[in-house]
């Protein structure tokens, strides 16, 4: 299944990629902005790309191998960009693009259990290898916080009856279709979104909490600043409010430098600023783009670069 990549000619142009330079892609997937970037840029030093997911490492492998031995794979989470580059011997990189959440690929394979609309086991794990999927997870929490979950990942108001239904048939629950007929018959007919599905925000929440995304994002972006050299830029695409508040606020923090009570008349803490924020505003896609991809339409980047 093809997965078209977004904002591609908005990462170029903000990533201003030169030759002999050092990028990473840490969330390869199909390729598509590491094939974009190579074929920008052919005099490239180095292109680290990085999934945690082994299928996406094999295709997006593939489909780069004319690109020779510039171009590396690692099928590691971002989260290990430290060790990655260490391994690798690189000090310092000079750009590093992270496209958030699932590939197409991903979605629209039933095995892999990320979509209430294509039946398959609840597995929703990026990295097949981890310990943890989607049904063992709605085994192991409780009602309460089965609920703060679908109300914190999915911001979901219907949590606390959607994870009284769920944990009443639980034991009935094993695929992805049983999982979204009971969130539908949870959440009252009148209150079904139009445009999506009912069980939309809870299949997010759930794939997020098994995926630990929100706390592997701040490990990523941390890592990702502490690796970018002097100009060196960071290129984030995100595709929900949460992971988008995560990138705002620590390009924010970073970009302030001090961190001392506002109150305090002299800077005690002795931070400096990091980053200069690129975008003022979240860039958006257009309407061309939104219109020829529906995956498009939420996606936001947001561009720091090092100091
Ligand atoms: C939207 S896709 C990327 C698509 C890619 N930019 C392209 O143009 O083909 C997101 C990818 O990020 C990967 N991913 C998500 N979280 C990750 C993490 N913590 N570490 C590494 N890869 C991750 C997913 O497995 C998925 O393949």
């Amino acid at each position: 299944m093809e997965h078209i990549s977004v904002l591609v000619d908005e990462v170029l142009a903000n990533l201003r990629p030169v030759p002999g330079g050092v990028y990473v892609d840490a969330t390869v997937g199909h390729g598509g902005h590491a094939r974009a970037l190579l074929e920008r840029e052919p005099g490239i030093g180095r292109l680290i790309c990085i999934d945690q997911d082994s299928d996406a490492i094999a295709r997006s492998s593939a489909a780069l191998s004319a690109f020779g031995s510039r171009v590396v794979f690692c099928n590691q989470s971002f989260t290990e960009l430290r060790d990655i580059l260490r391994q690798a011997g690189i000090h310092a990189i000079d750009g590093i693009v992270f496209d958030l959440g699932v590939s197409t690929g991903q979605l629209k394979d039933p095995s892999r259990g990320f979509s209430m609309y294509l039946e398959g086991p609840l597995d929703m794990r990026m990295n097949a290898g981890a310990a943890l999927h989607a049904k063992n997870l709605i085994e192991q929490l409780d009602t309460d916080e089965l609920a703060d979950t679908i109300y914190r990942y999915g911001e979901e108001r219907f949590s606390r009856r959607i994870a009284a239904h769920i944990k009443a048939r639980q034991a009935d629950i094993t695929t992805t279709a049983d999982l979204a007929l009971v969130v539908s018959e949870a959440i009252p007919a009148r209150h079904h979104p139009r445009s999506i599905h009912p069980a939309t925000k809870t299949f997010q929440a759930l794939r997020i909490a098994v995926n630990n995304e929100l706390q592997a994002l701040e490990t990523g972006l941390q890592a990702a600043c502490d690796a970018l050299g002097s100009a060196g830029r960071m290129c984030v695409i995100s595709f929900h409010s949460l992971e988008d508040r995560i990138v705002k606020t620590m390009f924010k923090r970073w970009a302030a430098g001090c961190v001392c009570p506002r109150d305090l008349p002299v800077c005690a803490c002795g931070c400096t600023p990091r980053v200069r924020i690129v975008t003022a505003r979240a860039v958006r896609p257009c309407g061309a783009e939104i219109s020829a991809n529906a995956r498009a339409r939420s996606a936001k980047l947001r561009v720091a670069e090092k100091l």
